[in-house]
């Protein structure tokens, strides 16, 4: 990193920067400000014991090292990362891409597992090999934060929401990237489900937004 950029990170995010520096080295799609906004989602809006925060579409980790970074000195937490974490999955239109970078013979599990060794937060993080709507048939425990960040057609995301928000929390934390109004998908799940009386008012930093789960 360089170091007007460390600066930068200092100055903008004074909690998180260390962490940003480390997801900086991890390929994806996340600006600082959002990850930043992970690291506190997981820091302040879950409980100090047993938090629970679950993870829809993990990559290579970028996300879930902040996320991971923010449950660090909690009792108990743990980060489940959602993914197939296969070398190969489905773009948008369904087709099946490989995006290994050339030369590195890892599995993408490998690759994830590394990065989150490496940034010393390995033990928080529990990935589960699998599709979304697979996992949700087999999932029983209650979300303090969840972040949906699989695949982001419509159908998918809607998907995503109705079978995991209803696991989350009273209180709890529904977060969505890339919800700003580039991506369809999770733009408009937002409108349709995010932005209604069940859930208080909706944050929004670049393209991730967030609300929290009101009482019943
Ligand atoms: C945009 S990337 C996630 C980026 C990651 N959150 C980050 O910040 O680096 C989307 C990921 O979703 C995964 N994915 C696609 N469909 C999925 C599904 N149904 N369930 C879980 N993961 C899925 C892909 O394998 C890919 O790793």
């Amino acid at each position: 990193m360089s170091s007007v950029r460390q600066v930068w990170l200092r100055l903008g995010f004074r909690e998180s920067w260390p962490w940003i520096g480390l997801s900086d080295r991890i390929q994806g799609w996340l600006m600082p400000a959002e990850a930043h906004e992970l690291f506190r989602l997981a820091k302040y809006h879950t409980p100090l014991q047993n938090a629970r925060v679950v993870e829809l579409g993990s990559w290579k980790g970028k996300s879930s090292l902040m996320l991971a970074a923010g449950l660090r000195d909690k009792t108990d937490a743990r980060l489940f990362c959602i993914d197939p974490f296969s070398p190969a999955t489905t773009d948008e239109e369904g087709k099946l891409v490989d995006e290994r970078e050339p030369g590195d013979s890892r599995s993408r599990i490998q690759i994830f597992e590394q990065n989150l060794n490496d940034a010393g937060l390995r033990a928080i993080v529990e990935p589960v090999c699998g599709f979304s709507y697979d996992v949700a048939m087999e999932w029983q425990a209650p979300i303090d934060l969840l972040f949906i960040d699989a695949h982001h057609s419509y159908e998918a995301v809607i998907r995503d929401y109705t079978t995991w928000a209803a696991f989350v929390k009273p209180g709890g934390v529904v977060a969505l990237h890339d919800a700003n109004g580039m991506w369809p998908g999770p733009t408009r799940v937002v409108e349709e489900k995010l932005i209604h009386p069940d859930y208080g008012l909706v944050h929004r930093v670049k393209t991730l937004a967030w609300a929290i789960r009101r009482p019943a």
